[in-house]
């Protein structure tokens, strides 16, 4: 196959764009990428930046991501130079060690700190030669939680500058079904709502989030500095209300348990309320309105309690109460009164709220003790170890305890410690407007008891995560993961046993079948069993002293090192170049607001850095001609490639502001300008066999899909015959866009044309883009270079990015992406049966309500009016036939077989598709 990849890296000078930024940085990110897949609810995000150095001095460029506290970073590294920067795990007291030896050496730390309730940020930065540039790439990793029956990837962007090149892709892919998918988020409003495309098929859901530089400057939280917010995408997945859905993979499995057609248990619940001093003020208001929220919600059937405590305790009631009217309306004058005073004495406040419950023994219910304070103890036993004796002993295993904390002053270690104790979790509460709604949200998880003392039991697995849970609420979910013995999936029988009210209930499946990823070698649900059972050894660490901690802390130690997970145990190392800071990164501790190590102010050593070190990076100054040097460089490099691996090269010229590619043969002829900014450009050699263009004898349909509102099941008509299509008009921005359909069956465009303005025109085919803008051609294709039997494909590995007037143009490797104003299409390349084609994509659908187009068409309303004797669909009162069929949705990167409603294109369009015919491209 003879198959070599040359890159060359032209660095282009953004000067073009420095007019049109506002932002007055050295830097330029030209490209931000966030990618999520989400399988079996554990997530996996690839953050990625492209950031150029566009001055003439070595600048140091930054790097500042948010991402989820729950999530454990697995991999970091940066690309400088044709350097890659590994970061590397390793032992906490190690990495202290190395960044010790570094600050002696007058290098200083990198950077994870908390911030806000549910984001950590990371920070690091570099320092690039001038014209140079750099690419981060952040990995993290989260096993989704689920809560009040959802479950939320929570995605921040906040890239520091408008940034062309930017996109977030999500994939979901769940096995038991996705039964709903929303997007959510500061950053899915207004303006930037029309850049989010989401779609659901039963098992898989893809969102994307396509937003245009304009448009990241519009958004509510957004400005100059371009967007910050998050993106969040709510799903759940289908539940059969057994035992549940187990997955597996190379020997382990991962088992879901949520099932939710069981009664609920009544409950008996006490809330232990710090009344004391540091309570004052609004604290203390929040307080109030929550408890009578929460016992608004309390069910007839409940029996509760409420202590309120400082120093002294003061009871609204020695016992449980049922909560009925009568009972609700006193205790929630109670609650109306709760007045702050006095010190903290949290002791004896847990050990009567255990008292209560304890003397109140109801068969068939469950019991709940809620401690919310925002405090030290300082009254009565104040010893913290004393303290979770004494309420471990009280409890004795018989009911969780939760503690709630009331803002930065609680001792979080000590809750945290004493509810892990006691079967519980803690939660932070945030002193904020809405701490009300935090404490009622935090109720509202464990409002609805609907099974107790569940136990999870697997015969033939071993190395199991938790399997005893003393509640399992509605809106949870249990999760378990473990090894298969032996990989022996016949001996391997997963059951639940659990109470429902007074009933025992098994849940087992005895013709269950495992679901296994398939042949294909996943190591995903290892990882899931990694993350589970690292975050629940850390929390057993925090409950243990002495030699059983330590042994907890190696084990967990040693997983977090295998799998590569950053930690409180591990800490990630990032050497960068030499001369340069080596960062330590470590995982901050809940409530942690800084891990800011001190910075010894050392000056880095530049000394490497003096420009053309090396060939493969070229600088390229911006200048009306072309440098000398450039050219030189260039020269030199064509000469030591190997002529026989070359066909054909092309030449760089820059000219008046701009750069194009010429080939050489077309000598040094002047053109008027082309803005343009290129990447990453990889020339790959390819043998060619055959022609791989050849119809099929098939009949000349393409299948074309119509999404339908509050409908599963789309529409889908076919076009016959080789036709030019109207994709999109969209008159107020001068913006049309054409395609030719091919002559392959179920294929799709050959060529799609975007005409912008009168004189700005981008022809894309399946080998490359053509940009016309006035006289300049630039033209980037492999097809006009086959010579002598070979084939040079130039595919841009990363990104071309041409930008000229208002349009923005970025290759990828298969997919084009173009930005006009407030469009955004993408027009991915597929291939079938060897054959390429195109289809587009509006990942941006305009605001104007004058679009016309088959892309432009908003999704169908209809309701099914008749199956017999055919199904008949009803459309704006008209009746129409269809029948079943399927099409493939090639709106997305894997096209996806799909059913759909099959009828005439004129039924499905509510016009005669003449209408979309053009003559001409
Ligand atoms: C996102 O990451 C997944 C897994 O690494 C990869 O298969 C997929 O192609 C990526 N998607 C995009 C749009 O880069
Ligand atoms: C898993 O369990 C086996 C014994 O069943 C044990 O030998 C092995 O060390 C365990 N692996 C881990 C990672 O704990
Ligand atoms: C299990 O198999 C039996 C007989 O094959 C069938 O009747 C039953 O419905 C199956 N149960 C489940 C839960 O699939
Ligand atoms: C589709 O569902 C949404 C939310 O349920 C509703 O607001 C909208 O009106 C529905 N659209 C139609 C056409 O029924
Ligand atoms: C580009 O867009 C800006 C504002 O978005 C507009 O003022 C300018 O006229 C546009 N330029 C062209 C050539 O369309
Ligand atoms: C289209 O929007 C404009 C304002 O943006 C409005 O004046 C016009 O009535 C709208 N036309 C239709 C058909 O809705
Ligand atoms: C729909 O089918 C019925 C027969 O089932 C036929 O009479 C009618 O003409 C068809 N309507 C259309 C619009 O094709």
């Amino acid at each position: 196959m003879g198959r070599t990849v040359v890159q060359i890296t032209l660095i282009g000078l953004l000067l073009a764009l420095a007019s049109t930024l506002p932002n007055k940085d050295d830097w330029d990110i030209y490209s931000f990428h966030i990618n999520s897949t989400v399988t079996s609810r554990y997530a996996t995000t690839v953050i990625t930046s492209r950031v150029a150095n566009r001055m003439n001095e070595s600048k140091e460029i930054e790097f500042h991501v948010r991402i989820p506290k729950n999530a454990f970073i697995s991999k970091f590294r940066m690309f400088i130079d044709g350097q890659v920067y590994d970061g590397v795990v390793k032992a906490k007291e190690q990495a202290q060690q190395q960044y010790t030896e570094a600050v002696s050496r007058g290098e200083s730390a990198g950077l994870v700190s908390s911030v806000g309730r549910t984001l950590e940020e990371f920070k690091t930065s570099v320092t690039v030669a001038a014209h140079k540039k750099v690419t981060f790439e952040l990995t993290y990793e989260e096993l989704m939680k689920r809560t009040h029956g959802k479950y939320e990837l929570q995605i921040h962007a906040r890239p520091m500058q408008p940034v062309r090149d930017f996109k977030v892709d999500v994939h979901i892919h769940e096995e038991a079904g996705i039964s709903f998918i929303d997007v959510k988020g500061g950053l899915s409003t207004k303006a930037l709502a029309n850049a989010i495309t989401k779609t659901h098929a039963d098992k898989q859901a893809w969102v994307y989030f396509y937003p245009t530089v304009d448009q990241q400057k519009m958004c509510d939280s957004c400005g100059d500095q371009g967007m910050n917010g998050d993106l969040v995408i709510v799903y759940d997945v289908n539940r059969d209300n057994g035992l549940g859905h187990i997955k597996k993979s190379d020997g382990y499995f991962v088992h879901h348990f949520a099932p939710s057609d069981l009664p609920r248990i009544p409950k008996n619940v006490v809330f232990v309320i710090d009344q004391s001093g540091s309570m004052h003020g609004r604290k203390i208001e929040q307080t109030r309105i929550a408890l009578i929220h929460i016992l608004n919600d309390l069910a007839e059937d409940d029996h509760f309690g409420l202590i309120t405590f400082d120093d002294r305790i003061s009871y609204w009631k020695r016992e449980l109460v049922q909560a009925n009217s009568k009972n609700l309306e006193s205790a929630k004058n109670f609650a109306r009164n709760i007045q702050d005073r006095g010190s903290t004495d949290i002791n004896e406040a847990v050990l009567q709220g255990a008292r209560m419950l304890n003397a109140h023994n109801r068969e068939g219910s469950a019991s709940i003790l809620i401690l919310l304070t925002d405090g030290d103890p300082t009254s009565g036993v104040t010893n913290l170890e004393n303290i979770q004796s004494n309420v471990r002993q009280a409890i004795a295993g018989k009911f969780p305890l939760y503690c709630l904390g009331f803002g930065f002053d609680v001792n979080f270690n000590f809750l945290e410690k004493m509810s892990l104790q006691n079967n519980g979790v803690a939660r932070r509460i945030y002193e904020d407007s809405d701490a009300d709604l935090q404490l009622k949200g935090f109720y509202e998880e464990v409002a609805t008891p609907l099974l107790t003392d569940v136990t999870m039991i697997y015969v033939g697995g071993t190395n199991l995560t938790q399997t005893n849970f003393s509640h399992y609420y509605n809106g949870s979910e249990i999760v378990v993961a473990g090894e298969i013995t032996d990989n022996n999936i016949e001996t391997f029988t997963p059951q639940v046993v659990a109470i429902s009210s007074n009933r025992r209930i098994i849940f087992s499946n005895p013709n269950e079948t495992v679901e296994s990823t398939g042949t294909v070698s996943d190591d995903r649900i290892q990882r899931v069993w990694a993350y589970l059972t690292v975050k629940q050894l850390l929390d057993k660490e925090l409950q243990l002293s002495g030699p059983e901690k330590e042994k907890v802390k190696k084990e967990a130690m040693e997983l977090s090192l295998k799998y590569s997970f950053v930690t409180p145990l591990t800490s990630m190392v990032v050497t960068k170049p030499p001369g340069e800071n080596t960062d330590v990164f470590h995982k901050p501790k809940e409530g942690e607001t800084s891990q800011r190590w001190p910075s010894p102010g050392g000056q880095p050593n530049l000394a490497h850095l003096t420009p053309a070190s090396g060939y493969r990076v070229r600088v390229v100054p911006f200048a009306t001609t072309i440098d000398p040097a450039v050219e030189r460089a260039f020269e030199s490099w064509f000469s030591s490639l190997d002529p026989g691996e070359i066909v054909d090269i092309y030449q760089l010229f820059t000219e008046d502001r701009g750069f194009y590619f010429a080939n050489p043969s077309q000598s040094r002829k002047k053109r008027p300008t082309v803005r343009e900014i290129f990447l990453d450009v990889f020339v790959e050699h390819y043998s060619l066999h055959g022609d791989p263009l050849q119809a099929t004898d098939a009949p000349l349909l393409h299948r074309f899909l119509l999404k339908a509102e509050n409908q599963t099941v789309p529409l889908c008509f076919d076009v016959s015959g080789v036709l030019n299509l109207k994709l999109l008009h969209h008159p107020s921005r001068e913006l049309f866009v054409n395609g030719e359909l091919d002559s392959v069956a179920n294929g799709g465009f050959k060529r799609i044309f975007i005409h912008f303005k009168t004189n700005q025109h981008v022809e894309i085919d399946t080998k490359g883009v053509t940009v016309r803008d006035g006289q300049t051609e630039t033209h980037l294709t492999g097809q006009d270079l086959v010579t002598g039997g070979r084939y040079i494909d130039i595919y841009i590995k990363f990104g071309l990015l041409i930008y000229f007037s208002n349009v923005t143009v970025i290759m990828r490797n298969n997919e084009i992406d173009i930005a006009a104003g407030d469009v955004r299409l993408v027009i991915l390349v597929h291939e079938k049966n060897s054959i390429k084609f195109l289809w587009p994509v509006l990942r941006q659908h305009p605001s104007a309500n004058n679009t016309d187009g088959l892309l432009a068409l908003k999704s169908v309303v209809y309701e099914e009016v008749q199956q017999v004797p055919a199904t008949k669909l009803k459309i704006k009162n008209q009746e129409i036939n269809v029948t079943n069929g399927n099409a493939s949705d090639y709106s997305i990167a894997s096209p996806l077989m799909m059913n759909c409603w099959l009828t005439s294109a004129d039924s499905a369009l509510q016009r005669p598709l003449a209408n979309f015919v053009v003559p001409q491209l």
